[in-house]
């Protein structure tokens, strides 16, 4: 695999000008970010362009620009529309099929959902870019060792284990021993940096733990019972306090006989980036990597890069985006709950219509998992300027059990005139709109058969 990185950078190195195509996700900006810095590094010329989705129109632009591009965090599912095009990717996605210009874990016996993200991936390579040069030192005010970490959190790659794997855990280790990352076992809830930790217990739902997720009044009760200062954040709590809530929730959470599986993700890694200021988002990767899906997926990937760059005015302008991105989910959560998820034989769904943004429809399906039968994927709806908007999400357990969302989510879409592809875990697609019905009743039929493979 590092022969191919080095392969890659031999290739990116002897261009003069150099065209960043990347996602517009966590994941998506952090890679750009990696990029961008390597190649400032290395005195090549570069601009950077967001995509939404890499289609078929898309690529016609890109074509259009006549120059060498970099895929980052994308690419590996469109190979086949590439034709024209002067390439390198670095990319986790499922790929279409090996390619010598290809950085992606898939092709080299890793799982890419967990084991290693775009933005990785285009560490990878960047190491050799920049190669002689201190990695940890902080290029025009970014890093790019961290930022693999924020995008491989942004992607939940630590979320099936409780910490992150394979080349990601090298990486982590590797800013470990660098000095810049710090690597802690504590609680996995969200907004231990920011968040009173009243609204962190009442806003996680990671796992669901009944009294607590959605709870504000459980929530009092549970940290008043427990001599807590709810409006403290978790960081200023001392350890013998934090010791007491983890104990308590894990006690509520066999109390209600949550799946062992879940009660083991309560606790878990989390990753500091020592080099940001305690107490902001940008400290702690899951919280950072909020931050930059909440400018990314409301067309502001820029303010996400300038965040990345250690841009100052940008971090306050995430700051307020981050507000409204807080507000946005918990309507989509709202809309959800109000009009509930229905279900078929081996998916669950529902269709946000226009009330719920595509960008972030898949997060909402991802928080509304647990609302439905849990033994079932779900399914969610929204439209778009490009047709419906597919977001679906698993479990690991429900991967463990055959399915495989990209693949299902490819071949219904594809048999419905859409495109579609991601994770196993995580997946997305386009179909044309009124084809709904026809898109999940195939679907359903995918995702049975990938079970009884099993
Ligand atoms: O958009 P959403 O968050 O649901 O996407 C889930 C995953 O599926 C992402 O990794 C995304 O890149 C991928 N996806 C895809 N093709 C699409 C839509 C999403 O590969 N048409
Ligand atoms: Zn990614």
């Amino acid at each position: 695999m590092l022969n191919r990185a080095s392969a890659i950078a031999a290739k990116i190195s002897s261009q003069e000008e150099v065209l960043i195509v990347t996602h517009i996700d966590a994941d998506g900006i952090t890679s750009g970010a990696i990029a961008h810095l390597s190649l400032e590094r290395r005195g090549i010329e570069n601009k950077l362009k967001f995509v939404k989705q890499l289609d078929e129109a898309e690529i016609e632009k890109i074509k259009d620009e006549n120059v060498f591009v970099w895929f980052t965090d994308l690419g590996s599912g469109q190979l086949e529309f590439l034709d024209g095009i002067e390439f390198v990717i670095t990319d986790h996605h499922v790929p279409q099929h090996p390619h010598p210009m290809q950085l992606n874990p898939h092709d080299f016996g890793y799982d890419g959902t967990v084991e290693l993200s775009g933005s990785g991936a285009t560490y990878l390579v960047s190491k050799f870019l920049i190669r002689g040069k201190n990695l940890l030192d902080y290029v025009n005010g970014g890093c790019l060792l961290p930022l693999a970490i924020v995008g491989a959190v942004g992607d939940l790659q630590d979320s099936r284990w409780g910490k992150l794997q394979g080349i990601n855990r090298e990486i982590a280790e590797e800013g470990r021993m660098g000095g810049n990352i710090d690597i802690v076992r504590d609680l996995r809830f969200f907004g231990k940096q920011t968040r009173p930790v009243a609204k962190m217990l009442e806003y996680n739902s990671d796992p669901f733990i009944p009294g607590l997720t959605g709870n504000e009044k459980g929530v009092l009760e549970f940290l008043t019972s427990l001599e807590i200062e709810p409006w403290m954040r978790w960081i200023d709590l001392s350890m013998e306090e934090r010791k007491r809530i983890v104990s308590a929730i894990v006690n509520l959470a066999m109390e209600y006989r949550l799946p062992y599986t879940s009660i083991l993700r309560i606790v878990g890694e989390s990753y500091i980036l020592l080099n940001e200021p305690e107490g902001t988002e940008k400290r702690d990767a899951m919280e950072f990597s909020t931050l930059l899906n909440a400018t990314a997926r409301y067309n502001n990937a820029d303010v996400g890069l300038g965040v990345c760059l250690g841009d100052e005015g940008a971090y306050r302008r995430a700051r307020t985006l981050l507000q409204n991105h807080r507000r946005n989910l918990s309507n989509g959560i709202r809309f959800v709950d109000e009009n509930g998820i229905e279900e078929m034989k081996y998916l669950k769904f529902f269709h946000a219509g226009s009330n719920i943004p595509d960008t972030i429809v898949g997060i909402v399906a991802g928080m509304c998992f647990h609302k439905g039968n849990k033994e079932k994927p779900i399914v969610a709806f929204a439209e778009s300027d490009k047709g419906i908007k597919v977001s679906a999400r698993a479990t690991y357990r429900l991967v463990e059990r055959g399915i495989h969302l990209a693949k299902a989510l490819r071949r219904a879409a594809e048999s419905v005139g859409g495109a579609g592809g991601g994770h196993s875990v995580a997946a997305g697609a386009t179909i044309p709109e009124g084809k709904e019905e026809e898109f999940l009743k195939i679907l359903d039929e995918i995702i049975g058969k990938q079970l009884q493979k099993q």
